[in-house]
């Protein structure tokens, strides 16, 4: 399991940091843990909402085929296995306050490019 940490690049206008650590982290919190479904062609819950500095534990499974999980102007991505193949998870830092949005990554059908959802980090 790798750790991350979501950061918002001021010179990046806008855009995600992922930075990745190189051994796993020792938190000083639990993390918080939540379950997102994938499912063509949406993810629930699509809106997602933490506090800054919380420790953010996606546990993403898909409820038929493939689908990806991408934050969008970030290398963060994920695949979530088919239904059945169990789920991937995604740990990181919410460490700086605004919206991003996630999408799918992974050609899933018609509805693919609508199939996103947005994580917001409030103060
Ligand atoms: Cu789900 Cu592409």
């Amino acid at each position: 399991m790798r750790g991350f940490t979501l950061r918002r690049g001021a010179a990046l206008a806008g855009a995600v940091v992922l930075v990745m650590l190189t051994s796993p982290p020792s938190y000083s919190q639990e993390p918080r843990v939540i379950h997102v479904t994938a499912e063509r062609f949406a993810f629930t819950p699509s809106h997602i909402t933490v506090k800054r500095g919380t420790i953010v534990e996606l546990r993403l499974r898909s409820e038929d085929t493939n689908h990806g999980f991408h934050i969008a102007g970030s290398e963060f991505n994920a695949i979530i296995p088919k239904r059945g193949r169990g789920d991937a998870t995604l740990i990181f830092r919410a460490d700086s306050a605004g919206h991003y949005t996630f999408e799918c990554s992974k050609m899933c059908g018609a509805g693919h490019t609508i199939m996103r959802g947005t994580l917001t980090v409030e103060e």
